[in-house]
């Protein structure tokens, strides 16, 4: 039986974690809605469904999870998408894009099919992964790929690091800097340079909705608390201000290279470069010879930061996103 479940419910019986319930109790100005799957008294699955508000006609589902040892998980799944795709229509969506956990602030995208040899490839904690057969539900629910990405690993950092040594040495001598990002001593200096960062550089970005700065501090900066370290830094301008910040971490023996963003007016004058040329040397420091680019957008302008690393790319981990039209 399919029902829908209001917040409060959401949060006993939907979500999984704190964090999930964290996520479903914020007060977002789209609206939304939750099904479960619910046999015997029991919630076997569950889907979110909600408004874009950057576009009335576009809609997102997601938080998708089914158990799979059910009998007939593929009806109960198929079930659960339709409840879904039915109230989006009802609330006048035209397209839908999953899975999406409401924004792409947050977790969206199934992971697609690894190589053959895929299988020895480090899990990361922050990569989309899930049954397979979520992804041919979804198939076989007609969603088609609306957008690729993916997180490519390189070896070898000591011989990729030379080559950005010029666009280095150039920003440094035009007076722009790094400044690690510090939250233990001036977390409201920090998150306001962070927010601003993000609210520009983000917006022509796939999906992109308006910065819910709120839910960005209450919700995303939490997560990367823990992982904060001389690795994530900001971009200064001459005048010491913070025009890009660059969010990395180590994770199994690789530097993960997760979020980097220069605002817009400072953008295609090397300064990523500059960051990456930072980031590389940092590595080097600590003996780390690998890194992973995080979930980048396919044929986006940042695939050109990988481009000196390509000689060295040792294996790419690839994901989706999914739409279907509503209506024809
Ligand atoms: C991606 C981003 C960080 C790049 O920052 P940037 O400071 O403009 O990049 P740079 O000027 O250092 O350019 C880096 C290299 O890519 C090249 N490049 C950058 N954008 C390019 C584009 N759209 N087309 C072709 N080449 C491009 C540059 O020529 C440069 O190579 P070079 O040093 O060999 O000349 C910036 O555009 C941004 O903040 N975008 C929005 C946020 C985002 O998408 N982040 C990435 C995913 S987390």
């Amino acid at each position: 039986m399919i029902l829908e479940v209001s917040i409060e419910d959401a949060c006993l019986k939907f979500a999984k974690n704190e964090s999930e319930r964290r996520l479903i109790s914020f007060p977002f100005r789209f609206k939304r809605a939750h099904f479960v799957c619910e046999l015997e008294g029991r919630i076997v699955g569950r889907i979110s469904a909600n408004l874009s508000e950057r576009d009335p006609t576009r809609g997102y589902v997601g938080m998708f999870e089914m158990d799979l040892s059910l009998q007939d998980s593929e009806g109960h799944a198929k079930a659960l998408i339709q409840a879904a795709e039915q109230r989006l229509l009802s609330m006048g969506v035209e397209e839908v894009y999953g899975p999406v956990n409401y924004s792409t602030l947050f977790q969206y995208r199934f992971e697609l099919p690894r190589s053959l040899n895929g299988s020895k490839e480090p899990v990361f904690f922050w990569e989309p992964s899930q049954p397979p057969e979520y992804l041919n539900w979804f198939l076989g629910a007609h969603y088609e790929l609306a957008d690729e990405y993916h997180s490519r690993a390189f070896a070898e950092l000591h011989q990729i690091l030379p080559k950005s040594e010029g666009r280095f040495q150039a920003a440094l001598t035009a007076g722009f800097s790094t400044r690690v990002i510090d939250m233990k001593g001036a977390p409201e200096r920090e998150l306001t340079a962070l927010a601003k960062i993000n609210r520009g550089s983000f917006e022509e970005s796939f999906l992109a909705e308006p910065f819910d700065e709120k839910a960005y501090v209450a919700l995303i900066v939490p997560q990367f608390y823990t992982y904060l370290s001389e690795f994530s830094f900001f971009i200064l301008n001459p005048a010491g201000e913070e025009i890009g910040y660059f969010f990395l971490f180590p994770e199994h023996d690789y530097l993960i290279w997760k979020t980097l963003a220069i605002l817009p007016e400072y953008q295609g004058a090397g300064l990523a470069s500059f960051g990456i040329h930072h980031a590389l040397s940092l590595a080097k420091m600590h003996n780390i010879s690998k890194v992973v680019s995080a979930l980048i957008r396919k044929g986006a302008g940042s695939e050109q930061l990988l481009k000196r690393g390509e000689d060295f790319l040792i294996w790419e981990h690839r994901y989706g996103v999914f739409k279907k039209r509503l209506i024809a």
